[in-house]
């Protein structure tokens, strides 16, 4: 478990860039927050450190973004409208699978842990204060 604390939007996308590091390329990471907590901002960090970071964004219209280069393929689910687990096969989620990092905002709308093992974990809450959040990282078995 490592246990981030961020006064910044950039602290949240250095937090990013932190665990992008620490990738092998064919994670999966579920992220678990409210709205505007950050989940878009830490996936902009990952995508940055793969030199993909111009084009994050929230995927919440259309369930997926795919940010690709030669070396590395970034999948980035915002599962906002999606409440079972065939709704995300359907968007391609099992095709993806050891492909690439699959990235996952709204992790509380499915049971998460019934799709593979090894689910890195990350919840961001919003503090008292604005612009403050906690980021917990959590690798699970890894
Ligand atoms: N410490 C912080 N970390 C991240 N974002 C912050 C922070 N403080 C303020 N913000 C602001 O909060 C918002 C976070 O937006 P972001 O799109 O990353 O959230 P999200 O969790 O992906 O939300 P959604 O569920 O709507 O997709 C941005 O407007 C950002 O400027
Ligand atoms: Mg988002």
């Amino acid at each position: 478990m490592k246990i981030f604390k961020s006064t910044s939007e950039n602290d949240t996308f250095n937090a990013g860039k932190w665990l992008a590091k620490r990738l092998k390329g064919s994670e999966v990471i579920a992220f678990y927050g409210e709205m505007g907590a950050g989940k878009t901002a830490f996936t902009r960090g990952i995508a940055d450190f793969f030199d993909l970071g111009n084009e994050v964004c929230s995927p919440t219209f259309s369930i997926l973004n795919v940010y690709a280069s030669n070396n590395i393929s970034i999948y980035h689910f915002d599962i906002y409208r999606i409440k079972t687990i065939a709704d995300l096969e359907s968007a391609g989620f099992f095709d993806y699978l050891n492909k690439g990092i699959i990235i996952i905002e709204w992790s509380e709308n499915l049971d998460i842990e019934s799709l593979c093992n090894n689910i890195i974990k990350i919840s961001i809450k919003k503090l008292e204060n604005f612009n403050e959040r906690e980021i917990k990282i959590d690798f699970g078995s890894n």
